[in-house]
């Protein structure tokens, strides 16, 4: 059996998480050049039980000794029930990742989606896309606990989309490429936290938290149309008024407040905190003759790390 390797982008949440949740609409888009990688290579004629390496976390271990909540044994299980699998073979993985860790940049769906490509084509049935969206899912589940989907399904498609749950997937082509740039505050935001605080805080306050969320959920589909044809100084405005909003419903951080404001003075068309949040990243829309002053704003401003990233669509403009 050869080696094989498979790779799934990172991605950024342009409109709408958290809302996202409760059945709001969210956009969403992937961010090629930050990548996890899963490559297996057999190990012929060795009886043994799958190797596991992820070099950057210290992990060598067999798959037997791994717990059964790790999502690397998760994935396994997986695909091995999937496919209706009694045993794998000698195989060698190695989990490599440039994405990262919970930064709201979709660290932990890009290395499900990447381990459920690799495993399932190396025993020779690779799984097709609403498969692996879909067990990419239930790794996602014991990872967040109730997450929406959305990263799950950006990533394993690629494509930047427009997400309601539970509703068919609306892949989206915007008429112009967005320049991005992604301020990482290095705080750590943990998803399963941050949205079991709004949830927390939406019991207390439903009519004012649903304001609020009815108000996100509006400007994303404003937003959503602005992407498609083009207005990318309204995209911008409605960056800015998101962050608000994210502000209100208590998911922002004084570092990520802090990088917002930064960029936009720098002259950044809008920027917002972006997954998560309470840490991770912040992206701020530039044009790109700006995005050198917008990133040395962040670096200015505290930022841990600073990418620059160009979300294109299939279609050529
Ligand atoms: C995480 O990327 C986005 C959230 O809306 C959670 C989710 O949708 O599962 C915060």
């Amino acid at each position: 059996m050869p080696a094989i390797s498979s790779t799934a982008p990172a991605k950024v949440i342009l409109f709408g998480e958290h809302t996202v949740v409760y059945g709001y609409p969210a956009i969403a888009a992937p961010v090629t050049g930050l990548e996890a990688r899963v490559t297996i290579t057999a190990q012929p004629g060795r009886s043994t039980l799958p190797v596991i390496e992820a070099p950057q976390i210290g992990l060598k271990t067999t798959l037997d000794h791994l717990p059964s909540e790790h999502p690397i044994a998760l994935a396994f299980n997986l695909v091995a029930e999937a496919l209706k699998l009694d045993h794998w073979p000698a195989l060698h993985l190695r989990l490599t990742s440039s994405i990262p860790v919970a930064s709201g940049m979709g660290s932990s769906a890009a290395t499900a989606v990447a381990l459920i490509r690799a495993l399932s084509a190396f025993v020779g049935h690779p799984l097709p896309d609403p498969q692996v969206c879909e067990l990419a899912f239930r790794l996602e589940q014991h990872h967040h606990g109730t997450p929406s989907g959305i990263d799950n399904t950006v990533i394993t498609y690629a494509r930047p989309i427009f997400f309601i749950r539970d509703q068919p997937i609306e892949f989206l082509t915007f008429s112009m490429p967005l320049y991005l740039i992604i301020g990482d505050t290095g705080m750590k935001g943990l998803t399963r936290e941050a949205v079991a605080g709004v949830r927390q805080r939406r019991e207390q306050n439903p009519t004012w938290y649903d304001d609020r969320f009815r108000a996100i959920g509006e400007l994303t589909r404003r937003a959503k149309r602005a992407l498609i044809e083009g207005q990318i100084d309204e995209v911008g405005r409605w960056m800015v008024e998101n962050h608000r909003l994210l502000i209100e419903i208590g998911v922002s951080s004084p570092e990520l407040d802090r990088l917002v404001q930064a960029a936009l003075s720098a002259g950044a068309l809008g920027a917002k905190l972006s997954g998560g949040g309470q840490g991770g990243i912040m992206i701020a829309l530039v044009h790109p003759e700006n995005s050198s002053q917008v990133e040395q704003a962040l670096r200015r401003a505290g930022a841990a790390n600073v990418f620059s990233v160009v979300i294109r669509t299939t279609q050529a403009i």
